[in-house]
């Protein structure tokens, strides 16, 4: 198919909480890459999204902080904004699914499927919260599992035993929001016929994008409609969201699933009067990025609906990235495990170029991957300063000393094969950057740039020009080769900045800069050519690109995450109120009582205690633990003072290897626990036990 235009959406991010760096690496990162580089062509490109303000779990955070869903999501929704402009994110438009053309889009959708008859009426039975006076979602309602006997287990799932369950199979259910117990209400709610779309979805997606879409998407649809699709409810018995249009339905809002997909169209219609061309007319290319946990959203029950209502295009593809783990571990929101983009922001301004390249060079694309900030260092200092940076320095630092701040000339008749290889090199690293966007494959993309980059930096080294000039008295044909080398260096500086526009494009507006052109010059049409740079013509003084990232910064990240560590800081969506996240923190995964038994838990009594200099969270312990006395640092600062915590007994992880936190060395660790509040407490021994006794 020749495709007229491009539609690119981005997932609706929740606004419920900031944006995070595996946000960034999973959906919102390609998808800028992918756009700028579809703009640079002179592609018809749309760029749409904004955030998601509907869900349960906005509107119980709502009520536990006794403000209203609104507030809670006008909050979000300018911070999350403003972090992806800073970030340079470059959407056509960020909306939001609370502004009123969403909710009139939405409306009309759920109308055309109503007045079409497709939707099931269905009543049922369901808990409810007399207190709150709403109906509890499953993962709200609190009992006793059946199976095991666990007081706490949800009402989808007891996370003790792994038992599935049902709320009606609790004993004595409580609702996790007021603790009282729930009565059952009967309630009327819409269901979308999923299973009528089996075959079709088969066939579009089994049989159509086997060799399109990526593996990890393909086999999850696969897998999906191999165990076969049921009706889903598209309503929900709410105050918050959008209102089912329907007189009936008083009370009841449209699933959130339902609408926030829908968000892209309304985004669309809030940005151009020519909405209608992108979304139904087939010549447009249609492509959703989002992270892997939203697949089924967007690759089945999405496109069920747009089929349902007919006359509008569906996905070309939907390239899900996986996850991004931090130093190691899932990111958790709940307990605070996240790189935040506004605190990055805060922390390395006008370092945006940095985390984009990080992020790229290490995207989940196939599998979950790992940030660390160490390996953050790593690749600023040694790939894009030591590498890139270098080049682009040195080639500018040579026009200046040998050419007189000029673009030499190229003279053909002293052309050598080191000359012709970069010539060749240039030409080709444009086509394959080319074909791996346009796959999706934007880690193998930046590597081909970066590997002609160094490839640069090779040509300096074996040309030298700087040692050539030494002998240009005695032997003037020298001058041109010098000006040959100085010149290709030059135009593949002009080369570099268009290809890397689309992934570091502040890097690539310093680079315009320096080169004094235009913008225009970072079109696509222009990379490959040795012609980007007038003969003659004078550029600027080099500036640095990137500065390198010092050791301390390293540390002073990494300690801020553990410190941050569930202590509350700034942690966005509580673990109550969200329920994957409820889900995810107490589902580590089983282990066997060999790896129990590397941990060494001793008891020791606090002898000492004051408060660390510049850190708030921090208290600096002695503890002695019978033979030594160790110094701990410990962020319970906020929950203790000093001077009543001396004589205390505690729980002490007394092989965890030492750990400098604010300069302190911490030789251990000291066991809480956290209650409902997050209040800290110790856990220690009933009895007084000696110090140093093994707990086991
Ligand atoms: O997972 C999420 O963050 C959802 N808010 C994504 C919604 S994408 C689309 F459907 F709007
Ligand atoms: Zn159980």
């Amino acid at each position: 198919m020749d495709f007229k235009r491009y539609l690119i959406t981005a997932a609706l991010p929740y606004a419920n909480g900031p944006v995070h760096i595996g946000h960034l690496a999973g959906c919102y990162l390609p998808a800028d890459i992918y756009v700028r580089y579809q703009r640079a062509r002179k592609r018809d490109v749309k760029f749409v999204c904004g955030s998601d303000e509907h869900g349960v779990p906005i509107t119980i955070r709502a009520m536990k902080e006794g403000v209203t869903p609104q507030e809670i999501v006008d909050k979000y929704h300018a911070l999350i904004k403003e972090s992806f402009a800073q970030i340079g994110i470059s959407f056509d438009i960020y909306s939001r699914t609370s502004a009123a053309i969403h909710h009139e889009t939405s409306q009309a959708f759920f109308k055309n499927l109503y007045d079409k008859n497709l939707f099931e009426e269905r009543t049922s039975e369901q808990y409810f919260d007399e207190e709150k006076g709403m109906f509890l979602a499953d993962r709200y309602i609190l009992g006793t599992c059946p199976v095991c006997g666990n007081e706490n287990a949800y009402g989808d799932q007891c996370e003790k035993c792994g038992t599935s369950l049902s709320p009606e199979q609790l004993i004595n259910p409580r609702s996790a929001l007021s603790n009282a117990a729930p009565v059952k209400k009967s309630t009327k709610h819409w269901f979308f016929p999923l299973n009528e779309y089996e075959t079709w979805l088969k066939e579009w997606i089994v049989e159509g994008k086997k060799d399109s879409w990526k593996t990890n998407v393909y086999g999850q649809c696969k897998s999906w409609l191999d165990s076969g699709l049921h009706p889903r409810a598209m309503t929900r018995d709410s105050s918050w969201g959008v209102p089912v249009p329907l007189p009936e339905a008083k009370g009841k809002v449209l699933y959130v699933w339902f609408d926030a997909p829908i968000g892209y169209i309304s985004a669309t219609k809030e940005l151009t009067p020519l909405w209608s061309d992108y979304w139904q007319k087939e010549d447009t290319r249609l492509i959703h990025f989002i992270g892997k946990d939203n697949i089924v959203f967007h690759c089945i029950i999405f496109p069920a609906m747009l089929k349902a209502h007919g006359g509008f295009v569906l996905p070309d593809n939907v390239p899900a990235n996986e996850f991004l783990n931090i130093e190691g571990e899932k990111v958790s929101t709940s307990r605070n495990w996240a790189v935040w983009v506004h605190e990055y922001l805060n922390d390395f301004p006008d370092q945006q170029d940095q985390l984009r390249y990080v992020l790229c060079a290490n995207a989940p694309e196939t599998k979950d991957n790992d940030f660390t900030w160490k390996d953050f260092q790593t690749r600023v200092n040694s790939e894009l300063s030591g590498n890139f940076g270098n080049f682009v320095n040195r080639a500018f630092v040579m026009m200046h000393k040998l050419c007189g701040g000029r673009v030499p000339a190229l003279h053909d008749q002293a052309l050598n094969d080191t000359d012709r290889a970069l010539i060749s090199d240039i030409q080709w690293t444009k086509e394959r950057v080319e074909k791996s966007i346009e796959e999706y494959k934007f880690r193998d993309a930046l590597n081909e740039i970066m590997a002609l980059s160094a490839k640069g930096n090779k040509y300096l080294q074996v040309n030298e020009p700087w040692n050539l000039v030494k002998s240009v008295a005695e032997n003037p044909e020298q001058q041109q080769r010098i000006d040959n080398c100085i010149h290709l260096s030059l135009q593949l500086c002009a080369n570099l900045a268009i290809l890397i526009n689309p992934f570091l494009p502040f890097t690539a507006q310093k680079m315009c800069g320096m080169m004094k052109v235009v913008e225009r010059m970072l079109d696509w049409e222009h990379a490959g050519k040795i012609d980007l740079l007038k003969v003659n013509y004078p550029l600027r003084e080099p500036q640095i690109l990137f500065r390198k990232i010092e050791d301390t910064e390293v540390a002073q990240q990494v300690e801020k995450l553990h410190s941050n560590l569930k202590t509350g800081g700034m942690a966005p969506a509580a673990a109550v109120e969200s329920p994957t996240a409820a889900k995810a923190s107490p589902a580590l995964p089983e282990i066997q009582y060999d790896d129990f038994a590397k941990v060494e838990l001793r008891v020791g009594t606090i002898t000492a205690a004051e408060k660390v200099a510049k850190a708030d969270k921090l208290l600096k312990l002695e503890v002695d633990m019978g033979t030594e006395k160790r110094c701990i640092v410990s962020g319970i600062a906020q929950h203790f003072s000093p001077e009543d915590i001396v004589g205390t007994q505690v729980t002490v992880v007394a092989n965890l290897a030492p750990r400098k936190m604010r300069g302190i060395e911490s030789q251990g660790m000291i066991l809480m626990a956290e209650n409902k509040e997050g209040k800290l407490i110790f856990v220690a021994p009933l009895q007084h036990a000696d110090e140093g006794s093994m707990v086991k």
